[in-house]
């Protein structure tokens, strides 16, 4: 099979304007939270990229008619509420499917939802989300792999939603999707207060939810008998925007950024800040610039408003190139680091200690091939060829395109040289 790969000769500074998609992560549990109303639903700025085609594909499974209006807005409607179970085939492609669970067992009194397994950035356990279910009043076994959850209606309860490493962003949109249409009033301690859980939060209200507190620790959903569809634009893609801000700076380039969200950025800009990245908003766009000279810092990631896990990959290419030692902590995932070998390939001195890596900067990356393992490791090894000289293989790129629209187009459009080719490694 030929499989597709990017060929990046490094070098070019990348100066222009690029468009920000709406966000990957928003968009799956809204799409998912569709189960539950009556009528249309239009969404707007869903990104064209795998993970939504796989969730479409499951959708239609579950009954629920999916299509890609000319406009490119999503329009999506139940037309069969029968089928209640996403199997392991595509559950296995894409984790993101645990999200069918809350809203299938609110809509329909039942879900079957294949457990996911582990993935390439770590374990991944749901044991939030299904004590999330079991307390709103779910029955649940496990059957051959297959979480099996059953409830008439769901029932108000308060319920904390905390783990090892914080909350869960999609056990909260899990949790909300099955509070929504409960008997009662459901609280949610600890719950996520990422943007998206907002995002979500938002949509359910305008179908008719009665949600207050998103984008706090503590969210309450009063329930209600039924939602309606609704037209909705999904908000940008935060992490998107990150990754390019620092495509901008690894390449010493001058970027500007159209529908990006500053207020979702905050403690990755304060990174980039004390780097020496300045990123500034003019007008309707948000311009970023740096200097030759890049400052080594400490970051550790946190649920949010701290400093994104799935932008660490890319920051850490960053700080290879920064004018001393750095130390990069992972407080949400601590394995996802398959990007540190790969990295290490193009030249960089990393070095690993558990949940931490030592990034002792250096003067430059070399080309080599490297292979892709997850999507934001992916996108490190892209903004690695940007800047390293000589020609960069990035292998498996099926992991990148799961979660960014377009990539290599939009960064040809601001000068980067990547091409997208057939005959790569798997
Ligand atoms: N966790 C548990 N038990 C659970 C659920 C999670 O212990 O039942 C742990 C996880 O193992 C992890 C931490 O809690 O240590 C946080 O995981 P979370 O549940 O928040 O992750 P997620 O909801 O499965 C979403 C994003 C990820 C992003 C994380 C963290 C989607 C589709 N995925 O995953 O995005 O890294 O939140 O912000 O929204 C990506 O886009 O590349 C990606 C991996």
């Amino acid at each position: 099979m030929a499989l597709p790969y990017f060929e990046i000769r490094g070098g070019n500074r990348l100066k222009g304007t690029v468009h920000i998609s709406g966000a990957k992560n928003a968009a799956l549990p809204i799409m998912a939270a569709c189960i539950l109303c009556e009528g249309e639903v239009i969404l707007h700025d869903v990104p064209d990229v795998s993970d939504v085609r796989f969730l479409a594909e499951l959708l239609i499974k579950l009954g629920v008619h999916v299509e890609r209006r000319p406009d490119g807005a999503l329009r999506l409607i139940v037309r069969d509420e029968m089928n209640c179970l996403a199997e392991y085939d595509i559950v296995r492609k894409m984790r993101a499917s645990i999200c069918v669970l809350g809203p299938l067992l609110a809509k329909r009194g039942q879900a079957t939802v294949a457990m996911p397994g582990g993935c390439a950035i770590g374990d991944r356990p749901v044991n939030l989300h299904i004590n999330a279910m079991r307390k709103l009043g779910a029955e649940i076994d496990l059957v051959s792999g297959d979480i099996v959850a059953r409830a008439k209606r769901t029932k108000g309860t308060e319920l904390f939603l905390g783990g090892p490493f914080g909350s869960t962003v999609l056990g909260t949109a899990n949790a909300l999707m099955a509070a929504v249409l409960a008997e009662g009033r459901t609280v949610i301690e600890m719950a996520a207060c990422e943007p998206e859980v907002v995002d979500l939060a938002n949509f359910l209200n305008k179908c008719g939810a009665a949600i207050t507190g998103h984008g706090t620790p503590r969210i309450i959903v009063e329930g209600v008998t039924e939602l309606k569809g609704c037209e909705y634009r999904i908000i940008p893609d935060r992490i998107e925007a990150g990754t390019f801000m620092v495509a901008a700076a690894i390449t010493n380039g001058d970027v500007k950024l159209e529908n990006c969200r500053l207020d979702h950025l905050m403690a990755f800009i304060d990174r980039l800040n004390a780097i020496g990245v300045n990123v500034e908003r003019v007008g309707d766009l948000v311009e970023i610039t740096s200097s030759r000279r890049l400052e080594p810092v400490d970051v550790t990631t946190q649920p949010f408003p701290g400093m994104p896990t799935d932008l660490q990959a890319q920051l850490m290419t960053l700080l290879c190139l920064a004018d001393g030692n750095s130390v990069v902590t992972e407080k949400i995932f601590p394995d996802r680091f398959l990007h540190v070998p790969e990295l290490n390939r193009m030249g960089a001195r990393l070095r690993r200690e558990g949940p931490t890596v030592i990034v002792q900067g250096v003067k430059r990356l070399i080309g080599a091939p490297v292979m892709a393992s997850d999507l934001r490791a992916s996108a490190a090894l892209v903004l690695a060829g940007l800047c390293a000289r000589g020609v960069t293989q990035v292998n498996r790129i099926y992991h990148i395109e799961r979660g960014y629209e377009r990539i290599a187009e939009k960064l040809v459009s601001l000068n980067a040289d990547i091409e997208r080719k057939e005959g790569g490694k798997e």
